[in-house]
């Protein structure tokens, strides 16, 4: 580890993308809509002339593919805490080959999950220690944070009815119960609670094009 060595491991550095481009993350339970406001918000910067990544994690990058099939697709029980560790490896990588590369060349990227859900899921859910989770992940990628984070915010049961509706079987996190569900709903609130400059929480139940024109306003602000 670089850096200094009496920083606490509690208190790591963190900063905003910082480059010239932009990096926006949406964080959210199972069953939100991130991925279809992640694709919205996309067709729009692009529109802007802007050139976009769009990602995400678990499973950004080759590595990460095979990182991901582990995590969600184990049969059987993975230890919480390596659990929290195959999230960061895969984040790691993801974040030093292609996210920060993209923000130095100007790019905008949009990102479908990151550090935030691993203080919600592998902290809150699986009642780690939220503060060590974060800190893990901010090692794994020498203190990235986002310039945004959309937290589309959704009470579990509906989040239930929306997968059962589409059909697909769960995966393990999914397939986790409704209690579990609802801690990491609480986490993700508790992080937005904590950097509002940061987030911008919605309620996931409007209509998806309400809910892409308050991510295009913020987006907005911050593209200059
Ligand atoms: P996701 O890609 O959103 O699933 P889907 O393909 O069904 O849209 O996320 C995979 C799962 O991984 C999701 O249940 C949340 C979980 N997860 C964590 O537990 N910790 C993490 O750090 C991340 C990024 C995801």
């Amino acid at each position: 580890m670089t850096g200094d060595p009496t920083r606490p491991l509690h208190a790591p550095r963190a900063a905003a993308a910082g480059g010239p481009g932009l990096f926006i993350t949406f964080e959210g339970g199972d069953g939100a809509g991130k991925t279809t406001q992640a694709s919205l918000l996309e067709d729009w910067v692009r529109t802007r002339g802007r050139n976009v990544v769009r990602t995400r994690e678990p499973g950004g990058t080759e590595l990460g593919l095979r990182i991901r099939e582990i995590v969600l697709h184990h049969r059987g029980h993975i230890d919480p805490r390596a659990e929290a560790l195959l999230y960061a490896a895969d984040r790691a990588h993801h974040i030093a080959t292609s996210v920060r590369p993209a923000v130095a060349r100007g790019d905008v990227v949009i990102q479908d999950r990151y550090l935030d859900s691993s203080v919600a899921y592998q902290g809150a859910g699986r009642v780690l220690d939220a503060n060590d989770v974060r800190a893990l992940s901010l090692w794994a990628t020498d203190g990235l944070l986002p310039d945004l984070t959309v937290l589309l915010d959704l009470d579990p049961a509906a989040a239930r009815r929306r997968l059962d509706a589409a059909d697909k079987p769960f995966d393990r996190l999914e397939a986790e119960k409704e209690e579990f569900h609802a801690r990491v709903r609480e986490g993700f609130l508790s992080l937005a609670a904590d950097e509002p400059g940061r987030f911008l929480v919605l309620d996931a139940r409007a209509a998806p094009e309400e809910l892409a024109a308050r991510v295009r306003n913020a987006v907005a602000e911050r593209l200059g």
